[in-house]
């Protein structure tokens, strides 16, 4: 039954015992913004009524309100979310400044990025609208994902002044070995992963809106969480432009450990913090330029100091 919006955002807020996730359903579900339609005292449609209870059935039953709305702000992007991939988090809007920080540093004209394990392409498409005359290369595992990242690509092309491709890998290994050079030819001013980094025993205890909704392969690691990130900065060597560096976002209780273990094959660490003043991830560059040798760094590192 139509009613008028005022009506409806009661209802909803009602059901869901906040006014702000009303305000996002009934803007949604009527497509535009709650307050503008409030202040012209309008009807909701039967439409607009049986989407906003929609909405609010699937909230009641645990799903995140980002995937029910259908989208989410990362930075100054609107991008399309759902069940393909993760859902951009603020922590990683953070990871992306610090990666735009350290090229300014570089002063490089039309930097070379990789993102690793780009889901809904968020960091790499922040990245390609932010940096004029970037090439961008976005990889990961999971086709859904890619499906999804290029979906938000298509969003925002006319933003991107430089170039961006999204591929299929295993970290730095094209599934399809016709798409390998875009890789292996590249040397990468930036390397950037927010990579899955929850151990197994964390996994099991996340909270439900996450465990049961977001990809398990978007979140889970291995036994310990930080297997994916060693293999990170294992290979990443290989693909290092010269003083380039690889910014990796993880747990903050993965922070020493994962410092530790990039000192130990050679690279130098930055810690940076999130918005809450945790500390959120590392900026890693490698000690000596000879470590970019495409082999496992620790032997490199080794050799070098053997010679
Ligand atoms: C934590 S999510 C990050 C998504 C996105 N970059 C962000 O920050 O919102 C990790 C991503 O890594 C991808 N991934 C997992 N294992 C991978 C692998 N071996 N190679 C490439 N990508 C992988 C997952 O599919 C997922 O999209």
């Amino acid at each position: 039954m139509p009613r008028s919006v005022l009506e409806l955002f009661n209802e909803i807020k009602l059901k869901t015992g906040s006014a702000q996730i009303a305000n996002w359903i009934v803007s949604e579900a009527i497509g535009r913004p709650y307050f503008q339609a409030l202040s012209e005292d309008l009807t909701a449609d039967d439409g607009s009524v049986s989407r906003a209870l929609e909405y609010s059935r699937r909230l009641e039953e645990g799903e995140p309100i980002q995937y029910v709305l259908g989208r989410w702000s990362f930075r100054d992007l609107e991008l399309v979310v759902d069940h393909r991939a993760l859902i951009p988090r603020p922590e990683t809007e953070v990871v992306v400044e610090v990666a735009l920080q350290c090229l300014k540093k570089r002063r490089v004209d039309h930097p070379r990025i990789l993102e690793l394990g780009t889901g809904s392409g968020a960091p790499a498409i922040a990245l390609a609208t932010e940096i004029p005359g970037a090439y961008v290369l976005g990889t990961d595992l999971s086709v859904d994902a890619l499906s999804l990242a290029r979906a938000n690509l298509r969003l925002y092309s006319d933003r991107i002044s430089g170039h961006m491709e999204l591929i299929q890998a295993d970290w730095f290994r094209a599934i399809d070995p016709d798409e390998q050079p875009l890789i292996d030819s590249g040397e990468f001013d930036l390397i950037f992963s927010n990579p899955p980094y929850i151990g197994q025993d964390d996994y099991d205890l996340l909270e439900p809106l996450v465990r049961d909704w977001e990809p398990r392969s978007a979140l889970l690691s291995g036994e310990r969480g930080t297997e994916q990130l060693e293999t990170i900065l294992r290979w990443a060597p290989r693909y290092l432009a010269q003083s380039g560096c690889l910014v990796l976002e993880m747990d903050p209780a993965q922070v020493g450990p994962v410092v530790d273990f990039a000192q130990n094959i050679g690279y130098e660490c930055e810690v940076f913090c999130d918005l809450a003043e945790r500390k959120r991830g590392l900026v890693a560059k490698l000690l000596y330029d000879d470590l970019r040798t495409g082999g496992d760094p620790a032997v490199a590192l080794q050799q070098l100091f053997d010679n």
